[in-house]
């Protein structure tokens, strides 16, 4: 023990990773072990989003045939239904959903994440990510256009030209409209973040930050991501 240097390094390791396993997994667990967790329903009690109404505005004969009307219920069954199409096209394998508090992520994502966000239905299995090919997405709501995220997920490189991310057609029906998945997971990822206070105004700005190219001017770029 402790005779030589890699030794030392060694047991510094694994306390590392003890402390790192109580700081990060069991304190949290213990914090809120009382709490329950939210269900979809219970979520959806909360306020229905303005972009889910926009959907059923854009798409009215489509979003009838999919969801009916706009309700608790229909918005729920489309937030069920986004995150069950983002763990089945695998987004996670290029994004994360937590803001970490290191790096300045803060600056460039919004808010840092807490433990107390991960309480729900939608976060079973957790969906924290470990890799980042593209940016993370917790903080995703209102920071584009449902528009945008339309003509992004049927060609990422139509809206951001250097994209690597992969098309996803089949989120659209021949004449290019959304089909139900393509309206769930548009509408889960507006969803992301819309439980925070700061809401919509991540990072100091407010909407249209995003979205609306022709007024995208020195201002609108300052309350993005640069620091
Ligand atoms: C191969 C990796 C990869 C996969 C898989 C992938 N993405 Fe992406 N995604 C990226 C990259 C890279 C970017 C940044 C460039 C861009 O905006 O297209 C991005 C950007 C995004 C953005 C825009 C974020 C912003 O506001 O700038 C959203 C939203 C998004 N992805 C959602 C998804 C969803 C939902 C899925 C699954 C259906 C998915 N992505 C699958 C790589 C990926």
């Amino acid at each position: 023990m402790f005779e030589s240097r890699g030794d030392v390094f060694l047991i510094a390791g694994i306390l590392f990773f003890v402390v790192a396993f109580l700081v990060m997994g069991v304190l949290p667990w213990a914090i809120y072990a009382g709490e329950g967790e939210q269900t979809v329903e219970e979520i959806a009690a909360q306020g229905i989003l303005h972009e889910f109404v926009e959907l059923r505005e854009s798409f009215p004969e489509e979003f009838k045939r999919y969801y009916g009307e706009v309700s608790e219920a229909s918005f729920a069954e489309a937030l069920r239904l986004g995150r069950e199409v983002y763990v089945g096209e695998g987004c996670w394998h290029c994004h994360s959903q937590q803001i970490r508090p290191v790096s300045n992520e803060d600056v460039r994502w919004g808010p840092v994440s807490h433990a107390r966000e991960y309480l729900n239905e939608l976060q079973r299995p957790v969906l924290l990510g470990s890799r980042r090919v593209g940016p993370d997405l917790v903080r995703e709501g209102a920071l584009r256009s449902n528009d945008w995220h339309l003509a992004h997920f049927y060609k990422p490189s139509s809206v951001v030209p250097v994209s690597v991310m992969p098309d996803y057609k089949w989120f659209f029906d021949e004449e290019g409209v959304p089909n139900k998945r393509g309206m769930a997971i548009v509408t889960y990822m507006q969803w992301m973040g819309s439980w925070l206070d700061e809401y919509p105004y991540f990072l100091g700005g407010g909407p249209p930050r995003h979205g609306n190219l022709e007024s995208a001017g020195p201002d609108s770029t300052s309350a993005g991501a640069s620091p």
